[in-house]
């Protein structure tokens, strides 16, 4: 896939063999292509060349601060859900002034360490959470900037734990309700107030639902003005899907195409939160095959990953591609599970795959670059596993693998 090709039967991330990266870093590892990143930063940007569009990047779906800096340096700005990422996107050097903070939790330290660093505008969820950042303008002598995250009730072709935007969803403000939170906002001390914006659902392979939910946002905006209120901008949120296995992306020309015309001569820019779309292929897992377990239930490949490293198999039911990282020819192949070390029945990598493989060897678990890392946990105190960015022939370790002390450094026993 893309910069993850074969040279001959050893499979290469750009210019670097993976199997050096293996011996050099261990596994499991994650590796990922700057060069994946760029194109992905360069495609969105034509696509909507000679329009005011400003790339926030969903920090959700991988953090990694070299990720983070690279997508800074590429002048993206970010989409950020709390204080930890807060805190990634200044260590990794992004603009937080241009950033924006999502979420429908926001905590009052959140808030003040946001509007500390010069949020570029809280996306807010709630007349709840309006109040509770008003009030924490005003004790800080701060004006914060803010956008509500409307919810517009459109229904998305997705896994249903990954769409936000349908009726009765826990995310943003309920469409009915919008217009009489923004009066609400507009009253508010301490306020002031940017845009709109939503997120109706993610891994979306037909864009349509987006250009349906940025009409509706600019229908809004048009009501607003004639109220007097004024909006800057309309974030259409993230969502676009990529390939694991036989999907296509969205096409993005009709995409900006069909969010240009939505927005039409109005004096608004846009805004969107891509991150599956720009990490997702830019990434994989690198693992090693521990045994290979035959039982009268099937045949088992044990690898050194995990649902730890990779959980969506385990939470969606993902497919993601798995290859050998180097090609065996003549070899049967073999119909197997792929799974790791986990007790957990769930902790799965690929079911029923035909692999030729054998103990020992290396293989790649495709698409992990978003979502995979960021939603690993420490499950069996098993430490986080190294991740690695290739650019060309350059690979540099982004994150040294974890050691079992660091997971329990916080931990502390009772005196007797
Ligand atoms: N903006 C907001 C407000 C979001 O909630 C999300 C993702 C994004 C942007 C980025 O969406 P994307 O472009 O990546 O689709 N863990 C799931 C995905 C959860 C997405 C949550 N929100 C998975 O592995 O499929």
């Amino acid at each position: 896939m893309e910069d993850f090709i074969y040279q001959a039967d050893r499979l290469h991330a750009e210019s670097v063999p993976l199997e050096l990266i293996a011996e050099e870093h261990g596994t499991p590892c994650f590796v990922y292509s700057a060069a994946v990143m760029r194109r992905r930063i360069e495609e969105l940007r034509a696509a909507f060349s000679g329009q005011s569009c400003r790339i926030c990047y969903a920090v959700k779906a991988n953090g990694n601060l070299a990720v983070l800096q690279h997508l800074a340096q590429l002048g993206c700005a970010f989409d950020l859900v709390s204080g930890g990422e807060l805190a990634r996107v200044k260590a990794a050097g992004g603009d937080v002034s241009v950033s924006v903070f999502s979420g429908v939790g926001k905590t009052a330290e959140e808030i003040r360490q946001a509007l500390d660093a010069g949020i570029g505008a809280f996306h807010v969820e709630s007349p709840s959470e309006l109040e509770r950042i008003s009030r924490i303008a005003r004790e800080m002598g701060k004006v914060a900037p803010v956008s509500l995250r409307v919810n517009p009730a459109i229904e998305v072709d997705t896994h249903p734990h990954i769409a936000t935007g349908f009726r009765g969803s826990k995310f943003g403000i309920p469409w009915e309700e919008a217009l009489e939170t923004y009066r609400m906002a507009n009253r508010l001390d301490g306020l002031e107030i940017r845009g709109v914006a939503c997120h109706i659902g993610s891994q979306l392979i037909d864009a349509e639902p987006i250009v349906m939910a940025a009409r509706q946002l600019v229908g809004l905006a048009d009501q607003l003005r004639e109220e007097g209120i004024e909006l800057e901008y309309v974030d259409v949120g993230g969502g676009l899907g990529i390939c694991y296995q036989d999907e296509k992306s969205p096409s993005l020309d009709p995409y900006a195409e069909g969010l240009r015309e939505a927005i039409g001569d109005r004096p608004l820019s846009l805004i969107i939160e891509p991150g599956r779309y720009v990490m997702g292929n830019a990434g994989i897992l690198l693992t090693r095959v521990e045994y290979i377990k035959h039982t009268t239930g099937g045949h088992f490949v044990v690898v050194d990953a995990a649902m730890t490293e990779l959980m969506r198999p385990a939470l969606y039911g993902a497919w993601h591609a798995i290859m050998p990282v180097i090609k065996a020819e003549g070899r049967e192949r073999l119909n197997c599970d792929v799974v790791g070390p986990v007790c957990e029945t769930a902790d799965y990598l690929g079911r029923s795959r035909n692999l030729a493989v054998e103990e020992g060897e290396l293989l790649a678990v495709f698409s992990c670059g978003a979502y995979a890392a960021s939603m690993g946990s420490s499950y069996n105190s098993r430490p986080p596993v190294a991740e690695v960015m290739v650019d060309g022939d350059r690979h540099d370790l982004v994150r040294h693998r974890g050691e079992a002390d660091e997971l329990y450094a916080g931990e502390t026993l009772r005196q007797s």
